[in-house]
Protein backbone atom coordinates (compact mmCIF):
# COMPACT_ATOMS: atom_id res chain seq x y z
CA UNK A 1 0.00 0.00 0.00
CA UNK A 2 1.00 3.77 -0.66
CA UNK A 3 0.28 6.92 0.47
CA UNK A 4 0.54 10.56 -0.11
CA UNK A 5 3.46 10.49 2.77
CA UNK A 6 5.52 8.55 0.30
CA UNK A 7 6.33 11.43 -1.26
CA UNK A 8 8.25 12.88 1.21
CA UNK A 9 10.75 10.80 3.33
CA UNK A 10 9.33 8.91 6.03
CA UNK A 11 8.32 5.84 6.83
CA UNK A 12 5.26 5.40 4.44
CA UNK A 13 2.00 3.05 5.74
CA UNK A 14 3.68 -0.72 5.31
CA UNK A 15 7.25 0.57 7.16
CA UNK A 16 5.04 2.46 9.76
CA UNK A 17 3.59 -1.47 10.63
CA UNK A 18 7.10 -2.46 11.84
CA UNK A 19 6.33 -0.50 15.12
CA UNK A 20 2.98 -2.51 15.85
CA UNK A 21 3.02 -5.76 18.48
CA UNK A 22 4.16 -8.63 16.80
CA UNK A 23 1.49 -10.39 14.90
CA UNK A 24 -1.13 -8.02 15.13
CA UNK A 25 -3.59 -8.01 12.45
CA UNK A 26 -5.12 -5.16 10.30
CA UNK A 27 -8.19 -3.91 11.80
CA UNK A 28 -9.20 -1.07 10.04
CA UNK A 29 -7.50 0.14 6.45
CA UNK A 30 -8.78 3.38 4.63
CA UNK A 31 -7.54 3.66 0.78
CA UNK A 32 -7.33 6.17 -1.41
CA UNK A 33 -10.23 7.42 0.48
CA UNK A 34 -12.39 10.62 -1.01
CA UNK A 35 -15.09 12.14 1.06
CA UNK A 36 -17.07 15.18 2.24
CA UNK A 37 -20.12 16.75 2.59
CA UNK A 38 -22.67 17.12 -0.64
CA UNK A 39 -21.00 17.97 -3.50
CA UNK A 40 -18.17 19.37 -1.33
CA UNK A 41 -14.91 17.26 -1.20
CA UNK A 42 -12.62 17.73 2.20
CA UNK A 43 -10.57 14.51 1.75
CA UNK A 44 -8.77 13.27 -1.23
CA UNK A 45 -6.72 10.22 -1.65
CA UNK A 46 -6.53 8.99 2.06
CA UNK A 47 -4.76 6.19 3.39
CA UNK A 48 -4.56 5.12 6.72
CA UNK A 49 -4.79 1.77 9.03
CA UNK A 50 -5.07 1.08 12.33
CA UNK A 51 -3.80 -2.78 13.53
CA UNK A 52 -5.43 -4.55 16.22
CA UNK A 53 -4.92 -3.38 19.59
CA UNK A 54 -2.56 -0.18 17.84
CA UNK A 55 -3.18 3.05 19.75
CA UNK A 56 -2.81 5.10 16.49
CA UNK A 57 -3.00 9.51 16.71
CA UNK A 58 -4.25 12.04 13.81
CA UNK A 59 -3.17 15.41 14.54
CA UNK A 60 -2.75 18.32 12.02
CA UNK A 61 -4.32 21.65 11.97
CA UNK A 62 -8.04 23.34 12.57
CA UNK A 63 -9.93 22.69 9.57
CA UNK A 64 -7.68 20.01 8.19
CA UNK A 65 -10.25 17.17 7.87
CA UNK A 66 -9.36 15.11 10.79
CA UNK A 67 -13.42 14.98 12.43
CA UNK A 68 -14.19 14.28 9.01
CA UNK A 69 -11.96 11.21 8.71
CA UNK A 70 -13.69 9.89 11.54
CA UNK A 71 -16.77 10.71 10.16
CA UNK A 72 -16.04 8.82 7.38
CA UNK A 73 -14.93 5.63 9.14
CA UNK A 74 -18.08 5.64 10.77
CA UNK A 75 -20.26 6.18 7.87
CA UNK A 76 -21.43 9.90 8.74
CA UNK A 77 -19.78 11.88 5.13
CA UNK A 78 -20.94 11.71 1.68
CA UNK A 79 -18.44 8.84 0.25
CA UNK A 80 -17.13 9.95 -3.05
CA UNK A 81 -13.82 7.50 -3.49
CA UNK A 82 -12.00 4.78 -2.10
CA UNK A 83 -12.54 1.79 0.59
CA UNK A 84 -12.87 1.14 4.36
CA UNK A 85 -12.29 -2.03 5.66
CA UNK A 86 -12.59 -3.16 8.84
CA UNK A 87 -11.77 -6.84 9.76
CA UNK A 88 -11.18 -7.95 6.29
CA UNK A 89 -15.27 -6.41 5.46
CA UNK A 90 -15.93 -3.82 2.84
CA UNK A 91 -17.57 -0.99 5.45
CA UNK A 92 -17.49 1.36 2.95
CA UNK A 93 -21.08 3.49 2.56
CA UNK A 94 -22.55 1.60 5.35
CA UNK A 95 -24.56 3.26 7.83
CA UNK A 96 -23.67 4.28 11.59
CA UNK A 97 -25.93 1.10 13.12
CA UNK A 98 -24.71 -1.06 10.60
CA UNK A 99 -20.95 -0.19 11.63
CA UNK A 100 -21.71 0.22 15.15
CA UNK A 101 -22.17 -3.93 14.79
CA UNK A 102 -19.17 -4.50 13.15
CA UNK A 103 -16.89 -3.33 16.22
CA UNK A 104 -16.40 -0.15 15.97
CA UNK A 105 -17.10 2.95 18.79
CA UNK A 106 -17.65 6.51 18.30
CA UNK A 107 -17.33 9.49 20.69
CA UNK A 108 -17.84 12.77 18.55
CA UNK A 109 -15.80 16.06 18.77
CA UNK A 110 -19.07 18.00 20.60
CA UNK A 111 -22.12 17.29 22.08
CA UNK A 112 -21.80 13.66 22.66
CA UNK A 113 -24.30 12.92 25.72
CA UNK A 114 -27.53 13.31 25.55
CA UNK A 115 -27.77 16.14 28.55
CA UNK A 116 -31.15 15.48 29.35
CA UNK A 117 -30.91 11.62 30.14
CA UNK A 118 -29.72 10.28 33.10
CA UNK A 119 -26.31 8.67 33.17
CA UNK A 120 -27.06 5.34 33.29
CA UNK A 121 -30.02 5.99 30.69
CA UNK A 122 -26.66 7.55 28.38
CA UNK A 123 -25.00 4.31 28.85
CA UNK A 124 -27.98 2.43 27.77
CA UNK A 125 -28.29 4.78 24.52
CA UNK A 126 -24.59 2.75 23.69
CA UNK A 127 -26.50 -0.44 23.47
CA UNK A 128 -29.76 0.09 22.22
CA UNK A 129 -29.20 -2.10 19.45
CA UNK A 130 -29.56 -4.80 21.59
CA UNK A 131 -32.34 -6.36 22.59
CA UNK A 132 -31.25 -5.93 25.92
CA UNK A 133 -28.84 -3.75 28.34
CA UNK A 134 -25.78 -5.77 28.51
CA UNK A 135 -24.83 -5.66 32.57
CA UNK A 136 -21.76 -7.21 32.19
CA UNK A 137 -20.57 -4.35 30.04
CA UNK A 138 -22.17 -2.14 31.99
CA UNK A 139 -21.23 -2.83 34.98
CA UNK A 140 -17.02 -2.93 33.48
CA UNK A 141 -18.08 0.94 32.41
CA UNK A 142 -18.83 1.80 36.11
CA UNK A 143 -15.67 0.27 37.29
CA UNK A 144 -13.77 1.91 34.16
CA UNK A 145 -15.51 5.28 35.44
CA UNK A 146 -16.86 5.15 39.00
CA UNK A 147 -17.77 8.55 39.05
CA UNK A 148 -20.48 7.36 36.30
CA UNK A 149 -21.60 4.61 39.13
CA UNK A 150 -22.04 7.13 41.92
CA UNK A 151 -23.65 9.52 39.06
CA UNK A 152 -25.85 6.84 37.54
CA UNK A 153 -29.07 8.87 38.28
CA UNK A 154 -28.06 12.42 37.48
CA UNK A 155 -28.69 13.99 34.56
CA UNK A 156 -26.03 14.08 32.06
CA UNK A 157 -26.65 17.87 31.02
CA UNK A 158 -25.13 18.54 35.12
CA UNK A 159 -22.14 16.50 34.95
CA UNK A 160 -18.81 18.53 34.21
CA UNK A 161 -17.10 18.69 30.73
CA UNK A 162 -14.56 15.82 32.16
CA UNK A 163 -17.32 13.88 33.48
CA UNK A 164 -19.32 13.87 30.43
CA UNK A 165 -16.32 12.96 28.36
CA UNK A 166 -16.05 9.72 30.10
CA UNK A 167 -19.36 9.35 30.11
CA UNK A 168 -19.18 9.70 25.83
CA UNK A 169 -16.41 7.44 25.98
CA UNK A 170 -18.38 4.72 28.44
CA UNK A 171 -21.44 4.75 26.21
CA UNK A 172 -19.29 4.03 23.07
CA UNK A 173 -17.35 0.93 25.28
CA UNK A 174 -21.12 -0.46 25.90
CA UNK A 175 -20.73 -2.99 23.08
CA UNK A 176 -17.07 -3.40 23.62
CA UNK A 177 -16.19 -2.12 20.37
CA UNK A 178 -12.76 -3.96 18.70
CA UNK A 179 -11.54 -0.29 17.70
CA UNK A 180 -12.76 2.79 19.60
CA UNK A 181 -12.54 6.41 17.65
CA UNK A 182 -12.45 9.65 19.70
CA UNK A 183 -12.72 13.07 18.32
CA UNK A 184 -10.43 15.28 20.58
CA UNK A 185 -11.15 13.67 24.15
CA UNK A 186 -9.44 16.53 25.72
CA UNK A 187 -10.68 19.48 24.51
CA UNK A 188 -12.42 22.02 26.66
CA UNK A 189 -10.73 20.26 29.87
CA UNK A 190 -8.82 21.47 32.81
CA UNK A 191 -5.10 21.01 32.08
CA UNK A 192 -5.32 19.12 35.21
CA UNK A 193 -7.95 16.77 34.03
CA UNK A 194 -5.89 16.26 30.08
CA UNK A 195 -3.40 13.95 31.74
CA UNK A 196 -6.06 12.37 33.46
CA UNK A 197 -8.01 11.38 30.71
CA UNK A 198 -5.30 10.56 28.22
CA UNK A 199 -4.20 7.98 31.36
CA UNK A 200 -8.05 6.41 30.98
CA UNK A 201 -7.38 6.21 27.03
CA UNK A 202 -4.27 4.10 27.72
CA UNK A 203 -6.13 2.04 29.92
CA UNK A 204 -9.14 1.48 27.30
CA UNK A 205 -6.02 0.43 24.91
CA UNK A 206 -4.15 -1.21 27.15
CA UNK A 207 -6.50 -3.63 27.87
CA UNK A 208 -7.18 -4.57 24.05
CA UNK A 209 -9.09 -2.15 22.52
CA UNK A 210 -7.61 -0.33 19.53
CA UNK A 211 -7.97 3.58 19.51
CA UNK A 212 -7.94 5.81 16.98
CA UNK A 213 -7.74 9.03 18.37
CA UNK A 214 -7.84 13.07 16.59
CA UNK A 215 -5.93 15.30 18.92
CA UNK A 216 -5.35 19.08 19.46
CA UNK A 217 -3.27 18.38 21.87
CA UNK A 218 -0.77 17.23 19.37
CA UNK A 219 2.47 16.39 21.49
CA UNK A 220 0.67 14.53 23.89
CA UNK A 221 -1.01 12.26 21.93
CA UNK A 222 1.76 11.53 19.82
CA UNK A 223 3.94 10.50 22.86
CA UNK A 224 1.28 8.12 24.13
CA UNK A 225 -0.12 6.61 20.73
CA UNK A 226 2.02 3.80 18.65
CA UNK A 227 1.55 5.73 15.18
CA UNK A 228 0.82 9.04 14.20
CA UNK A 229 -0.80 10.64 10.57
CA UNK A 230 -0.48 14.11 10.24
CA UNK A 231 -3.31 15.30 8.30
CA UNK A 232 -3.49 19.02 6.51
CA UNK A 233 -6.04 20.41 3.91
CA UNK A 234 -7.67 16.98 3.47
CA UNK A 235 -4.41 15.03 2.93
CA UNK A 236 -2.25 12.53 4.68
CA UNK A 237 1.23 14.15 4.65
CA UNK A 238 3.43 12.62 7.22
CA UNK A 239 2.71 8.25 8.86
CA UNK A 240 5.48 7.38 11.46
CA UNK A 241 5.68 6.65 14.60
CA UNK A 242 4.81 8.95 17.38
CA UNK A 243 8.37 9.52 18.39
CA UNK A 244 9.41 9.82 15.01
CA UNK A 245 6.79 12.25 14.21
CA UNK A 246 7.57 14.10 17.38
CA UNK A 247 11.05 14.27 16.72
CA UNK A 248 10.54 15.42 12.67
CA UNK A 249 12.13 18.73 12.94
CA UNK A 250 9.87 19.73 9.62
CA UNK A 251 6.66 18.00 11.77
CA UNK A 252 7.86 20.24 14.47
CA UNK A 253 8.05 23.44 12.53
CA UNK A 254 5.03 23.36 10.60
CA UNK A 255 2.44 21.04 13.20
CA UNK A 256 3.84 21.32 16.83
CA UNK A 257 4.21 24.78 17.48
CA UNK A 258 8.30 24.23 16.81
N1 LIG B 1 -21.13 19.30 8.04
C1 LIG B 1 -20.29 19.95 7.24
N2 LIG B 1 -20.70 20.49 6.07
C2 LIG B 1 -19.86 21.16 5.25
N3 LIG B 1 -18.55 21.35 5.52
C3 LIG B 1 -18.07 20.85 6.68
C4 LIG B 1 -18.90 20.13 7.59
N4 LIG B 1 -18.15 19.75 8.65
C5 LIG B 1 -16.91 20.20 8.39
N5 LIG B 1 -16.86 20.85 7.22
C6 LIG B 1 -15.68 21.47 6.60
O1 LIG B 1 -14.73 20.44 6.37
C7 LIG B 1 -13.41 20.94 6.60
C8 LIG B 1 -12.71 20.00 7.57
O2 LIG B 1 -13.37 20.09 8.82
P1 LIG B 1 -13.06 19.09 10.00
O3 LIG B 1 -13.02 17.70 9.49
O4 LIG B 1 -14.04 19.39 11.08
O5 LIG B 1 -11.59 19.55 10.41
P2 LIG B 1 -10.74 19.26 11.73
O6 LIG B 1 -11.46 18.24 12.53
O7 LIG B 1 -9.42 18.79 11.22
O8 LIG B 1 -10.62 20.57 12.42
C9 LIG B 1 -13.54 22.37 7.08
O9 LIG B 1 -13.32 23.21 5.99
C10 LIG B 1 -14.98 22.44 7.55
O10 LIG B 1 -15.49 23.73 7.38
MG1 LIG C 1 -12.28 18.27 14.40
Amino acid sequence: MSTNADADTHTDASTGASTTPAGSERLLEVENLDAGYGDLQILTDVDMFVDEGEYVTIVGPNGAGKSTLMKSVFGLTAHMGGTVTFAGEDITGLMPEQIIHEGIGYVPQNDNTFTSLSVQENLEMGAYILDEVPEDALEAVFDRFPILRERKDQKAGTMSGGQQQMLAMGRALMLEPDLLLLDEPSAGLAPDLVADMFDRIDAINDDGTAVLMVEQNAKEALRRCDRGYVLANGENRYVDSGDALLNDPQVRQDFLGG
